[in-house]
């Protein structure tokens, strides 16, 4: 079975691909767990190096000539995550409707093209909800983005649902809380420093966090958001049904928690690193998004969130091998 995982040079498209690696299976179109005979990375930069027993192209999601080839009529597997991310796709409209949008459509009608539809997972967001919002937010809270970012993920949520209506692609997408804590670089993403906070001063470095300690975010941890990927992409189409979406669990902490619970585990030193630098660009994209869910339908799904903030940051802590 081929695999594609377009954005596989991302934080989490590389993680994925890991796992995909380690695992060595997938569900195939009837559901029968079969092995992977290629995972094939899209992306336009590579920054790791990168295992050899992954086929890495580098190449823009919007290049139709390249899809056709990558996914070469016979890929079982679409795990559809290159975007331009939140704080770049406002920065610059064009590009961001350009790779997020177009780009989308291009692999999706690319998917149609193959001998049989593919299990298609797309990386939505909660940036797909805005504007006036209930405290808590069940499944059937209808998106109202209020962000060009967000309305991009919504316009491809709905081109997954329809395209697999057709039976062109059996799709589903994930809404993904905030991915916390990213090692590495940070992105453009508005929520950058919901990581950066816990990364830099664990790393000795100065972080300044642009959003007031009281702001709350949803958040999922990077073990989790791979672990939904793969078991969103194994459910069986018939758990779908006619609701292509799902918004994934997570939990919902200050950015006070936060610091408060990285000072518990590694001390005021490395806590103080954090300075309250505000801007009012990333506050207001931030506060825009939701922070507490049911996910009553996730979790009969069978998809988990970590158990709190502080687990978040010991697992970082631990998968880099960090000493506190
Ligand atoms: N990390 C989060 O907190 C979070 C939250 C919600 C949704 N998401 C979504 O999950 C997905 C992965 O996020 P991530 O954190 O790994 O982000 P990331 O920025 O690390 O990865 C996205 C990748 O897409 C690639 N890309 C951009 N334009 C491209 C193009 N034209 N052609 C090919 N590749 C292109 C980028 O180079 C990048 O490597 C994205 O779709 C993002 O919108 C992430």
């Amino acid at each position: 079975m081929k695999v594609l995982i377009t954005g596989g040079g991302g934080f989490i498209g590389y993680r994925l691909a890991q796992a995909l690696l380690k695992r060595g299976t997938l569900a195939d179109g009837e559901g029968k767990q079969a092995s992977i005979s290629q995972i094939t990375l899209l992306d336009i930069a590579f920054p790791m190096q990168a295992d050899p027993r992954l086929k890495c192209v580098t190449g823009d999601l919007t290049d139709k000539a390249l899809l056709a080839d990558l996914l070469g009529g016979d890929t079982g597997s679409v795990f559809h995550l290159a975007s331009i991310v939140s704080g770049g796709a406002e920065a610059d409209f064009d590009l961001g409707y350009k790779v997020n949008l177009d780009g989308t459509r291009a692999l999706l009608e690319t998917c149609r093209k193959q001998a049989r539809p593919p299990r298609y997972v797309f990386a939505s967001s909660v940036a797909a909800f805005g504007g006036d919002l209930p405290p808590v937010l069940d499944d059937s809270v209808t998106p109202n983005p209020q962000t060009s970012y967000g309305a991009q993920k919504v316009c491809c949520e709905y081109l997954t649902t329809d395209y697999s209506r057709k039976g062109f692609i059996d799709g589903r997408s994930l809404r993904l809380p905030t991915i916390s804590v990213r090692a590495g670089k940070p992105n453009l993403a508005a929520s950058s420093f919901a990581s950066g906070i816990i990364r830099e001063p664990l790393a000795g470095v100065v972080s300044p966090c642009p959003v007031n300690p009281e702001t709350s975010v949803w958040l999922l941890s990077p073990g989790k958001v791979v672990d939904a990927f793969i078991h969103a992409h194994d459910l069986p189409s018939s758990a779908w049904g006619l609701n292509r979406v799902l918004n994934l669990p997570g939990n919902t902490s200050s950015v006070k928690q936060m610091v408060d619970a990285l000072r518990k585990i590694a001390g005021d030193k490395v806590a103080d690193r954090v300075e309250w630098k505000p801007d009012a660009r990333i506050q207001g994209i931030v506060d825009s998004w939701p922070v507490r869910f049911t996910n009553e339908r996730a979790h009969k799904l069978g998809f988990v969130a970590d158990k709190d903030v502080e687990t978040i940051i010991r697992d970082y802590i631990t998968d880099q091998g960090i000493k506190v």
